[in-house]
């Protein structure tokens, strides 16, 4: 039995069916329930229904095998598990992005609004740019609109916030998309379960 952490929401939604589609599936899934567990004996497969943010954190720990991440997360959290595939899903850029009008200051220290203050701060001391950080929890888009910061970093997937903030995008800091991610005793002790659920992985991805 492979315990495998799903990020609950829309990319969620998009792995378990990508998972599905080769074989482990779960039909209890789709119903109509607030369960966080779902198991499939004949499949082999048992779900956690978890937070994306805490998809790494159980899968750290062994509570999971394995589990699909955002490379955002794997970034800014970089825990000590494996990365075994890109799954070219939920794609989207890290990025630099601030008011249209916006012209920096390189006088004085950059205030930097952000959920990722690790990537941010590792952004900046490759370019050997002095930066405050204000560590905000969502709607980072609002902080440079009320001249809480000068810039954010922040994902960015259609535009469509930043857009409709009269905000835009400054530089591009990396790509993101999802990826599965591993227990390393996991990896070990179930190593021909997983390398099995991997190699179907690849080709489902390489037929698309
Ligand atoms: C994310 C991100 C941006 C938005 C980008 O926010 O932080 O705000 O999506 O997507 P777009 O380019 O397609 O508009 P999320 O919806 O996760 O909510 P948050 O503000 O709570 O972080």
């Amino acid at each position: 039995m492979l315990n495998i952490a799903l990020p609950k929401g829309r990319l969620g939604d998009k792995v378990y069916d990508l998972l599905a589609g080769i074989g482990y599936d779960c039909s209890e899934i789709y119903d109509d329930n607030r369960k966080l567990i779902v198991t499939n004996e004949k499949s082999g497969v048992c779900y956690l229904l978890v937070k994306p943010s805490d998809v790494a954190i159980y899968i750290e720990h062994g509570a999971a095998d394995i589990g699909i991440v955002g490379k955002d997360i794997l970034e800014e959290s970089r825990p000590d598990i494996y990365e075994l595939l890109d799954l070219k899903l939920g794609k989207c850029n890290m990025c630099v992005a601030a008011p249209e009008s916006y012209i920096e200051d390189l006088d004085r220290p950059l205030r930097v609004a952000t959920k990722f203050t690790n990537i941010a701060k590792n952004y900046y001391i490759s370019l050997n740019r002095e930066i405050e950080i204000i560590k905000l929890n969502g709607s980072i888009e609002i902080a440079p609109l009320l001249g809480l910061s000068d810039v954010i970093v922040d994902i960015v997937e259609t535009g469509t916030t930043l857009r409709e903030n009269h905000l835009k995008v400054f530089e591009k800091i990396m790509p993101i998309s999802a990826r599965l991610v591993a227990n390393k005793s996991s990896y070990k002790f179930k190593n021909a379960e997983i390398l099995n659920l991997v190699t179907k992985l690849e080709k489902e991805l390489a037929d698309k």
